[in-house]
């Protein structure tokens, strides 16, 4: 293998964001319907994955830990994930249902963050996602014992070809037990966009008892 060089003085790297403001009136008024705005210009921007997400949960010794995940659902109700509920972090999310996303549309100079608390969807809800994905993420899905150690790659191609094996050809794979969505209701959610000097628009809803506040954060 050829030596690769590091990359840049990262203290050096650094781009200017533009005129596009954000303000009070601009906002719907609520954030989902704000929040759909946003990923439509996402998605029109052709940036790669647009509905990928940064979600952070605790651990019981509050340990924040995060990791990438796929928004798969978005509705007044909030933010629809797939996951393993016997992963880390839905182990974590078990023990504190609180828990914070992450939007990072850098090209739009855009980021959404979301704090709220995470719930199971519906079962029914699950497996209406599950028979509409891939077989081979299905299978994948009962292979993966997800976030636990495994001694090796080849354990991991035995795992699935055990699961190969128990549906075989098309027969069709069920929802794993301990497999399926996790909602996040928002409680606050703030929507950022870059603006010139790095005096960036920040506005953030927050839910009361009878609809959504804003205000304004500084940079
Ligand atoms: C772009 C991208 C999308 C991902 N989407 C998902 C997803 O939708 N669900 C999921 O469980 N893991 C997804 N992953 C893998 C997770 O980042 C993570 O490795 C896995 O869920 C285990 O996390 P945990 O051990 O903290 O529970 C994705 C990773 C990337 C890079």
């Amino acid at each position: 293998m050829s030596e690769k060089q590091p990359h840049t003085d990262l203290a050096a790297l650094r781009r200017e964001y533009g005129d596009r403001g954000l303000d009070q009136p601009d906002l719907a008024p609520d954030p989902v319907a704000m929040f759909q705005g946003w990923l439509d210009d996402t998605v029109e921007s052709g940036l790669h994955e647009p509905n990928a997400m940064v979600v952070s949960t605790v651990s019981a010794d509050d340990r924040p830990s995060a990791r990438m995940v796929l928004l798969k659902g978005l509705d007044e109700r909030g933010f629809v994930f797939y996951t393993n509920y016997d992963s880390r972090k839905g182990r974590e999310i078990a023990a504190n249902p609180f828990v914070a996303l992450l939007f990072p549309w850098h090209d739009l100079q855009r980021q959404v963050r979301v704090q709220g608390t995470a719930e199971k969807v519906s079962v029914e809800e699950s497996e209406a996602y599950f028979a509409a994905r891939p077989r081979g993420s299905q299978l994948g899905a009962w292979a993966s014992p997800q976030s636990r150690e495994v001694a090796s790659r080849a354990e991991l191609d035995e795992l699935y070809g055990q699961v190969e094996q128990r549906f075989p050809d098309e027969t069709p794979v069920p929802l794993p037990p301990t497999w399926g969505g996790y909602r996040v209701v928002p409680e606050e959610v703030e929507f950022w966009q870059g603006r010139k000097g790095r005096l960036h628009d920040r506005l953030l809803y927050r839910r009361t008892r009878d609809g959504w506040t804003t205000t304004r954060l500084a940079p």
